[in-house]
């Protein structure tokens, strides 16, 4: 049976690494994948935000299912175009995906449904940003209304920093800002808590949760410096109390499936609900993504014994209530080894050496990586997820930690308190 992952990432990886492990005769491409993908799975040359041609490629080769990684080939149409061709995939319609590629469509939708999310405005033109920033005051948060893989926003802590971030996104200086067509910014209520990622598998009306898990979104320890893709993340996330979990169905994941079919844009797909846990045990919707977490993925899918394809058939089958998630009762922690220059222009094209030996508890998950001339060489931001099981976050951590003692390229950079705040707890 032949089965396609779309995307490059280390998340990608994580999902041809437990595909390529389930017993079966399992044929499994990657496009365009990365040099950690090649070990495991077939990889493709085809860009993922050309859907014709990659649903070209799973027609010609038969491919039973179609997994998606990463949100601009969903924002591009692919499930719509797999669809229309009669193609299994499972993930949201372009029209869905708008919970993510449209922050301000995602604001819209909350209001309309009564979820949990901060306070908020959008704005086309900036001098009324300018002024509603003066009235509300700092800190405040400013985001740019598009896809900007999770750094078209700013949280600042000054009125200063909030006018310089609206004079870049409207003005269209910044990753991100506007590449949906409209110039527009969503400016938000500071919300005080700790972040958590939940995330779930949707069928259109039945949902699965996944595990739960946290990243760690600033470059830097103590989470300082600016906002990242995600610097390293671990499962499952303490913070997310059986309380907390079951107030997060009932007040966010279900009513956003149910919401989303009766606006006549039914669900289907990973669906995840950045979280921002109160004090107070109060849970609001900070974000929501239309796809797995990255690096959330890594760790979340080593605590997974059961098949993940089997998931997947129900999933994309509506069978979602028909089916439970098992997972290993440990800990997986997953570092992010980062590029020089990481999160503005990542340097490439350094050499990666000293990789460890994995095993069943240890994994390096690839994101931007490739293989030239049988060299490693660094080629995205962020490069290695060094992922490590262990009894609890404190034996995780040391097993990441250790693991990556020897990896070496130019300017590599991580942050050394992955699961700081479980630690702490
Ligand atoms: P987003 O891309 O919307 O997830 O935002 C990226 C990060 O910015 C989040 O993970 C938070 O750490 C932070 N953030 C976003 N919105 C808020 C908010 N309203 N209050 C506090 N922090 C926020
Ligand atoms: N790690 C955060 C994200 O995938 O959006």
């Amino acid at each position: 049976m032949k089965l396609l992952v779309i995307g490059s990432g280390g998340r990608e990886h994580a999902l041809a690494w437990h595909l390529s492990k389930l017993s079966g005769m399992q044929r499994i491409f990657v496009a365009p994948g990365n040099a950690g993908t090649a070990r495991e799975a077939e990889v493709m040359n085809i860009h993922i935000t050309e859907p014709e041609a990659l649903a070209d490629f799973a027609e010609k080769e038969g491919i039973h299912l179609t997994v998606v990684g990463p949100e601009a080939p969903l924002a591009a149409g692919v499930v719509n175009i797999f669809r229309a061709r009669g193609l299994k995939i499972f993930g949201p319609t372009r029209e869905a995906a708008q919970l993510e590629s449209s922050k301000d469509f995602a604001k819209r939708f909350m209001v309309r449904h009564h979820i949990p999310t901060a306070d908020f405005a959008s704005f086309t033109d900036s001098a009324a940003a300018h002024a509603f920033v003066d009235k509300q005051g700092a800190p405040i948060v400013v985001k740019a209304d598009g896809l900007a893989a999770g750094k078209g926003v700013v949280v600042a802590m000054t009125l200063d920093e909030a006018h310089n971030a609206i004079d870049d996104m409207l003005s269209g200086n910044k990753a991100g800002a506007g590449n949906q067509g409209a110039r527009r910014v969503v400016i938000e209520e500071f919300l005080e808590g700790e972040e958590a990622s939940f995330i779930v598998m949707v069928d259109g009306k039945n949902v699965l949760p996944l595990a739960s898990s946290q990243d760690h979104k600033r470059i830097g320890d103590g989470d300082t410096g600016p906002n990242t893709g995600g610097m390293g993340a671990y499962s499952p996330a303490p913070v997310v109390t059986p309380a907390i979990h079951a107030k997060t169905m009932r007040e966010i994941i279900l009513p956003t499936v149910r919401g989303m079919a009766a606006d006549g844009l039914p669900y289907t797909g990973f669906l995840y609900a950045g979280l921002m846990i109160g004090k107070d045990g109060s849970v609001k919707t900070v974000e929501f993504n239309c796809r797995m977490g990255d690096p959330e993925t890594q760790p979340i899918l080593m605590r997974l014994k059961s098949n993940l394809l089997t998931l997947l058939e129900h999933a994309v089958a509506g069978k979602l209530d028909q089916i439970d998630a098992e997972w290993d009762r440990r800990v997986a922690l997953g570092v992010v080894l980062a590029a020089a220059n990481y999160p503005n222009t990542p340097r490439l094209g350094d050499v990666v050496s000293g990789l460890p030996d994995e095993n069943e508890d240890v994994h390096v998950f690839h994101a931007g990586t490739q293989t030239l001339d049988g060299k490693i060489l660094t080629s995205g931001g962020r490069v290695l997820c060094v992922t490590a099981l262990g009894d609890n976050v404190k034996q995780a951590q040391k097993h990441a930690y250790d693991a990556l003692v020897g990896i070496h390229f130019d300017g590599m950079q991580y942050r050394h308190d992955i699961g700081h705040r479980a630690t702490s707890r």
